[in-house]
């Protein structure tokens, strides 16, 4: 399939470390219950995976936040728990528990019984959902695609759903770290598959999600979390229709890991708030872009608060290549949407040709 040209670049010219006329600017989370318009098409699609489900509903998701703010990507909306879903565990959502699923993976028979799915047939509501918001998009921005990570997706398949302790994956990786690691395996190859199908179908960018793997020690990072993403950076399709497909990891608490997050291979690290993002270029130097990364508990604040947050970062990063702004991690329900506007609309007049040629 050809695709309208790409009208708006700069989110991919900065994942390239290419010069750009100003800071771009996506929002994690963007498309999401702090929204009015969000809230009401989740009434009309009656759940959220029935909204998931629905490709023209989801698109329509998508797209609202473009349609209020200047935001120079769009995120496909899904959940990283698909994938998991797809493996036979019955995902659910609670209201006000978050996400649940009817079977639990605790033992060797369970990991042994787990199917590896097949992105294109048994997630294919989610590749008709990136087809249709691609379509949509006509060009406008790129079309970000994702996934969450093994160890990651792993919590929720062990635990049943959120966890404070994770309990039994980590009794796990230290009791039977064999039965982990198979796990892992299978998940690194179903992650692979799902994010190749959505760039086929035209994802532009992926971004992984390791929101859990800043739990871990430093060690049983490297061997449950970094080396199965490691996997999937090794397996990913990194060039499509002509231009590169980046790869963004973000590792949420993960600060003390980027070096070795960036030996990876990857195109960028997503940054939580608890490191400074110049400290952290000066880390890694130019290897790799950075997005991030500020707190979204600022945009609680009084909008004076927030733009002087919004220069701090930008000064922080210097005038350099390769920074995308964004959140630490998703911007929350309670935010109010004019102050996500506040917010983006500071990146959009601070970080104007701070780093153009
Ligand atoms: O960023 C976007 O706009 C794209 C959509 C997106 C969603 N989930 C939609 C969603 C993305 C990228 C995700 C990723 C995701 N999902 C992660 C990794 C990122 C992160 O936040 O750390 C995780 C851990 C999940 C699992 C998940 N899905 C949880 C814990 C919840 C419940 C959250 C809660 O507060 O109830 C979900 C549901 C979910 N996924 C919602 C949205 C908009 C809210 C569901 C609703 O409408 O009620």
């Amino acid at each position: 399939m050809t695709h309208a040209p790409l009208q708006n670049d700069r989110f991919l010219r900065a994942l390239a470390r290419e010069p750009v006329d100003r800071t771009p600017i996506w929002m994690m989370r963007q498309a999401g219950r702090y929204l009015p318009e969000y809230r009401a098409s989740r009434e009309t699609a009656g759940s959220f995976m029935d909204l998931c489900r629905n490709a023209e509903l989801a698109c329509e998701v998508t797209l609202q936040p473009l349609e209020r703010y200047p935001l120079d990507a769009a995120i496909l909306f899904s959940d990283i728990l698909t994938v998991p879903d797809a493996m036979g565990l019955g995902l659910y959502f609670e209201t006000g528990e978050g996400p649940k699923f009817h079977k639990t993976v605790r033992t060797e028979q369970d990991v042994a019984a787990l199917p590896v799915p097949k992105a294109e047939t048994d997630l294919d509501y989610v590749m008709r959902a990136v087809s249709t918001i691609r379509g949509a998009l006509n060009g406008r921005v790129p079309l970000i695609g994702f996934s969450g990570s093994p160890w990651t997706l792993a919590t929720y398949m062990v635990e049943g759903g959120s966890s404070k302790d994770f309990r039994h994956l980590k009794a796990m990786i230290y009791s039977q770290p064999e039965v982990a690691h198979a796990l892992l395996e299978k998940l690194a190859l179903a992650v692979t598959d799902y994010l190749n199908a959505q760039i086929r179908h035209g994802a532009q960018a992926v971004q992984i999600f390791d929101t859990w793997g800043g739990t871990l020690s430093a060690e049983a990072y490297r061997e449950f979390s970094l080396a199965y993403m490691q996997r999937i950076v090794n397996g990913l399709i990194r060039d499509h229709e002509g231009r590169k497909v980046p790869v963004i990891l973000f590792t949420k608490n993960g600060g003390l890991w980027l070096e070795a997050m960036a030996d990876t291979g990857c195109d960028a690290l997503g940054l939580d708030w608890t490191v400074n993002i110049g400290d952290a270029r000066r880390r890694v130097g130019e290897r790799v872009a950075l997005q991030g990364n500020m707190d979204p508990a600022v945009l609680y604040a009084e909008p004076a608060a927030i733009r002087a947050e919004v220069k701090r970062i930008l000064d922080d990063f210097g005038n350099h290549p390769g920074h995308i702004f964004n959140l630490g991690h998703g911007i929350t329900p309670h935010v109010d949407p004019e102050h996500a506007r506040v917010f983006i609309e500071a990146v959009v007049e601070l970080g104007a040709k701070k780093n153009g040629p």
